[in-house]
């Protein structure tokens, strides 16, 4: 055990699945899929190259898990939608295995936010026929820009209107969430998260600014959160007790990055109390800063106010930069384990530095997002290894 870190390096218990520190690899979106959402060779070595680095638990990038109703977001995504996907998972997973840590696969609808060029023409499906304000690609900084060589305003990636499911389809919906989460299970994964976050179909769902609906699928906290607890629970009838389900939220969606749910704290603890007793083993809080909640009456981290109110562990995310980061974290309360995004993305041995307690000069992060390759060069950060004599598994 660290002695620097004691907390963030002792295992963990998320229902079924125990991992041996609190250290998960947030979700990234990469799109390194094959075109047709088969997982490529490279994956497979994306994500060994950060298992090796000494991570709990990896939640892989956001993957569509049915091919019917639009569920697909962006091109090059990868899915869990077929058998041929599975047979693409089925490496990546064992790669992840034989270092040690664990594997979820994070099942997405993209709802009203999926590329319309992944659509073919079709609407994109939402809670509500409503039409998303578009979100600007990638940072917005000078020194992006001139890389990239725009000019003038940076490019938007614009929505079509939404239809609304109806009620019946968002049942066909959740038995497609399932059969996805088999598939992760056969392709070796130890479990799925839901993604319920970041603006996506089920974020849709649980955030009352997009969700108009006045049937038992909107209205109250109690039912925008009814989708989601009824995808967890037919994964849970699909998958069994033994692997783990998680469920990611957050206030912000890639086209709301301010995002803050009307009704303040309040909404947030009837939210985290309506998964109490779900088929959830955990809830993952999304952010690009875990401490902060945007609201005056009530400074508690969001996280900390949605552990408190479901009961459940919950995985932290969100601006954790080094060990004291990420210990601070745990001991407050506001999380079980933490989640690391960019960090490990730019430094695959961020666990083993971190536990080495050498000093290291960690890189600065814009918000950093999606682009569609060529554009995107994200593979190209420093991966250099300080080996703290840790040994591997
Ligand atoms: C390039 C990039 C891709 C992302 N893809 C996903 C994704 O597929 N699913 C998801 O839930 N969040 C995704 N996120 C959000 C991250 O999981 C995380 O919440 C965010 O980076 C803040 O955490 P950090 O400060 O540790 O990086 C992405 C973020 C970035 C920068």
């Amino acid at each position: 055990m660290s002695e620097a870190y004691p907390t963030l390096f002792s295992p963990v218990t998320l229902g079924p699945m125990t991992l041996r520190n609190r250290i998960a690899m947030a979700p990234l979106t990469r799109q390194m899929a094959h075109a047709d959402g088969t997982p490529t060779d490279e994956m497979a070595a994306y994500y060994a190259r950060r298992a090796r680095g000494g991570l709990g638990l990896i939640i892989t990038e956001g993957t569509y898990e049915q091919e019917a109703f639009q569920s697909r977001a962006y091109l090059s995504q990868p899915g869990i939608a077929n058998a041929a996907h599975v047979a693409g998972w089925r490496p990546v997973c064992e790669a992840v295995h034989a270092h040690g840590a664990k594997i979820v696969i994070q099942l997405m609808h993209g709802g009203r936010v999926s590329d319309p060029r992944v659509l073919g023409g079709a609407p994109p499906v939402s809670a509500s026929a409503t039409q998303s304000g578009g979100w600007t690609l990638y940072t917005d900084n000078d020194y992006e820009k001139g890389i990239r060589n725009i000019q003038g305003a940076w490019p938007k990636v614009t929505f079509g209107q939404a239809r609304a499911l109806t009620v019946e389809e968002i049942h066909a919906v959740a038995d497609g969430f399932a059969a996805g989460a088999k598939r992760a299970v056969e392709a070796g994964a130890d479990g799925v998260e839901v993604h319920g976050a970041n603006g996506y179909l089920l974020w849709q769902f649980i955030t009352p600014k997009t969700n108009l609906r006045t049937d038992e699928f909107g209205g109250s906290p109690e039912n925008n959160v009814r989708f989601a607890r009824l995808v967890g629970e037919r994964i849970r009838a699909a998958i069994g007790p033994d692997k783990a389900i998680i469920l990611r939220l957050s206030q912000d969606g890639v086209d709301d990055f301010t995002g803050a749910w009307p009704g303040g704290t309040a909404y947030a603890k009837a939210v985290g109390k309506a998964l109490a007793g779900s088929d959830y083993d955990a809830l993952h809080w999304a952010s690009f800063n875990y401490l902060d909640n945007r609201f005056a009456d009530d400074p508690t981290p969001m996280p900390t106010v949605i552990r408190r109110a479901s009961g459940l562990p919950v995985i932290t995310n969100g601006g954790i930069a080094d060990g004291a980061q990420a210990e601070a974290a745990l001991t407050s309360g506001a999380g079980d384990m933490v989640a690391i995004g960019r960090p490990i993305f730019a430094h695959p041995d961020w666990p083993y530095i971190v536990r080495s307690g050498v000093p290291y000069p960690w890189l600065d992060f814009d918000r950093k997002y999606v682009v569609q390759p060529p554009l995107d060069f994200g593979l190209a950060y420093p991966t250099g290894l300080v080996d703290p004599g840790w040994p591997l598994p």
